[in-house]
């Protein structure tokens, strides 16, 4: 991993107070991460071909954090979001909706569906539509439960996508960008390069040419979702991608698009595809 600060290539840099910071903790850049001493996970490697002059390498989001904040995500009892990943096993086994159906009365335990986390988000072909996760939990819940959906980023939701994202650890992320996810992927792209706001920055301005550098007393990495979701120590509870797309675009002063809108569909799955050939971490431990 590169030890040099580059040249900060950011317009309002003292409006964001983008700059070294000489308080921030350091962090071991070349750490490997093995959870529970058994998932052995990659959390650094060779960037996807579509990223061909943008990225050579791509890295978890947990390389960039302190050491403190990287211990906790080695061992489930250390990770707060476990917790979470516990609720959200005890709803799977709980009756939804008029059907008294529940989750596990259909896919028996989580772990029969341990291979859905990686290759999320995906086409659907019935719907026509590119699913994330959340939708493709949600149409369990109103179609096959008859009951009403949950929220995109509320609590149910986000416990059962750690659940799931849980029994995933370790797997490599492989998400599809072509066939006919190829229209909303290059969507995605277009919006991951698109400069929002008075301070007209674009996920990349901070994720792709400043990741190693420091915002305030932040670490900057490349923005993957590998790890989601995230329990966030400033927040103590668990973070969907939604959420964290959304603050990260009110940083920068501009309007942002609504939790599962078809704007943050689209940057979700291009996203996702950044992160091909990290391993699943979810739900891993941010700052
Ligand atoms: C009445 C049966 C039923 C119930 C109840 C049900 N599901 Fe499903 N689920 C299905 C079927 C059928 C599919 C589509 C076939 C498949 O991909 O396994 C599916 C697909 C899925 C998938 C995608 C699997 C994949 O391989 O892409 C996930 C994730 C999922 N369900 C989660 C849940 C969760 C979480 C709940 C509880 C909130 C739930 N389901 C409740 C029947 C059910
Ligand atoms: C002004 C700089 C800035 C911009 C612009 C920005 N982010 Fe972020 N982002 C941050 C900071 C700071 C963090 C927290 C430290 C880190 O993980 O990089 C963060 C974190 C994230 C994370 C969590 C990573 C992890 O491993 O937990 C994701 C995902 C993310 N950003 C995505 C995006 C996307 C998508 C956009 C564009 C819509 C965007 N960001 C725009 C500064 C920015």
């Amino acid at each position: 991993m590169k030890t040099m600060k580059k040249a900060l290539a950011l317009g309002s840099v003292a409006a964001m107070a983008l700059a070294a910071s000489a308080v921030t903790l350091s962090a071991d850049e070349d750490a490997d991460l093995t959870v529970n001493g058994e998932i052995e996970m990659i959390v650094r490697t060779n960037a996807p071909d579509h990223l061909d002059g943008h990225l050579d390498m791509i890295y978890s989001g947990w390389t960039f954090r302190s050491n403190e904040t990287q211990a906790m995500q080695m061992d489930d009892f250390d990770n707060p979001a476990m917790l979470f990943v516990e609720q959200g096993e005890a709803l799977f086994n709980t009756a939804m909706g008029p059907d008294g159906a529940s989750c596990a009365g259909c896919h028996e335990n989580a772990e029969s569906l341990s291979d859905v986390r990686a290759v999320y988000p995906q086409w659907d072909e019935e719907r026509g539509e590119v699913q994330t996760l959340t939708m493709q939990i949600n149409e369990c819940v109103t179609e096959r439960m008859n009951a009403e959906p949950l929220g995109w980023s509320s609590r149910d939701m986000v416990n059962l996508e750690a659940l799931i994202s849980s029994v995933g650890r370790g797997q490599v992320v492989n998400v599809a960008i072509d066939g006919p996810a190829r229209e909303t992927w290059e969507r995605g792209r277009e919006i991951y390069y698109t400069e929002y706001g008075i301070l007209e920055m674009s996920c990349a301005s901070c994720h792709e040419v400043n990741y190693g550098n420091y915002i305030r007393a932040d670490h900057l990495s490349q923005g993957q979702i590998n790890g989601f979701p995230t329990y966030r120590l400033k927040n103590a509870r668990l973070n969907s991608t939604h959420s964290r797309f959304r603050g990260c675009i009110r940083d920068t002063r501009a309007h942002t698009f609504a939790e599962g809108s078809p704007e943050f569909i689209a940057l979700e799955l291009y996203v996702a595809s950044r992160g091909n050939g990290l391993t699943v971490e979810g739900p891993s431990v941010r700052n």
